[in-house]
């Protein structure tokens, strides 16, 4: 199987510098609202797993529970077992696939994760469906993600507005929402979950290392071909305009007074026991 998902949606921040910094995560940094309610044993399902740093992290603390990443990214799968292998962890395990229908009899585990996934997906319903029915009743959800709509940033120059604009655009066309968590206790209610608690924290950068590495992601990013390709493709942008869009990140990162915030929300939920 490609790195495409058709029906599934087309996962709209590629494999390049995205993945990189996903990488670096842990279950402390990027998990911790949902660590209280895992414990020695459970088996554990990882949905969207990415390059695995979450998942291992996760099994590291469920050990000798049995943990699954799964991920329609093929090269996302290889680099999650290599991962996990440099680690030495083996209670994990990682499998390409589609989260509308997986691979799991119903009520196969005690928990399912997934951070920042749904708002790639075009039918976030029907993927929580699917993960409400391999939960075992009583079972527990955690999920997290941004909601772009609370993106802010200074100094607020109109080149980033656009880079960004440019952006949610193509995400939306892909059959994303980068404005998802708004709506989780309606995708939650509707997939057939109970809510137990929601909470968001705001992540800013507010230092010059912080700053300097947004500045990067954003000049980098905004050129990745997947992105660049298609928007110049659809006539939406030249390429030139595109490149002052790319750079109009390293510009605002260059201030003295540059800082932004964005909003993660997550939640925890439970399937009826
Ligand atoms: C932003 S990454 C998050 C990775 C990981 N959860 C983490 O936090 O490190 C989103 C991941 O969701 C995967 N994805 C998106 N849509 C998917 C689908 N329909 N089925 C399976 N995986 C999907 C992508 O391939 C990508 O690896």
């Amino acid at each position: 199987m490609s790195d495409s998902s058709g029906e599934q949606g087309s996962y709209s921040h590629g494999y390049g510098v995205t993945s990189d910094n996903l990488s670096r995560r842990t279950a402390q940094t990027s998990a911790g609202f949902f660590v209280p309610y895992l414990e020695s044993g459970m088996s554990l399902l990882d949905c969207g797993c990415g390059p695995g740093s979450l998942t291992t992290s996760l099994a590291q603390l469920v050990a000798p529970g049995r943990v699954v990443g799964i991920d329609i990214g093929e090269s996302q799968v290889e680099r999650a077992r290599e991962h996990a292998a440099e680690a030495g962890v083996s209670n994990v395990e990682f499998q390409v696939g589609g989260l509308y229908e997986l691979p799991f009899d119903d009520s196969s585990f005690d928990s399912v994760f997934s951070n920042t996934v749904l708002q790639h997906v075009p039918d976030p319903v029907r993927a929580l469906r699917e993960w409400n029915r391999v939960l075992k009743p009583g079972g527990v959800l955690g999920i997290r993600e941004e909601d772009w709509g609370s993106l802010f940033y200074w100094p607020e120059t109109p080149l980033l507005r656009e880079a960004y604009d440019l952006y949610f655009r193509y995400w939306q066309e892909n059959g994303g929402n980068p404005y998802l968590p708004r709506q989780y206790r309606r995708i939650l209610r509707e997939s057939g979950f109970d809510v137990i608690e929601m909470a968001g924290e705001v992540n800013v950068s507010a230092t010059s290392d912080r700053v300097a590495a947004v500045g990067n992601y954003g000049s980098t990013h905004w050129l990745e071909p997947v992105f660049a390709e298609a928007v110049v493709d659809r006539g939406w942008v030249t390429r030139e305009h595109l490149e002052k869009l790319a750079n109009s990140f390293e510009v605002w990162a260059a201030d003295p007074d540059a800082f932004t915030g964005l909003t993660f929300v997550s939640a925890v939920a439970r399937r009826p026991a």
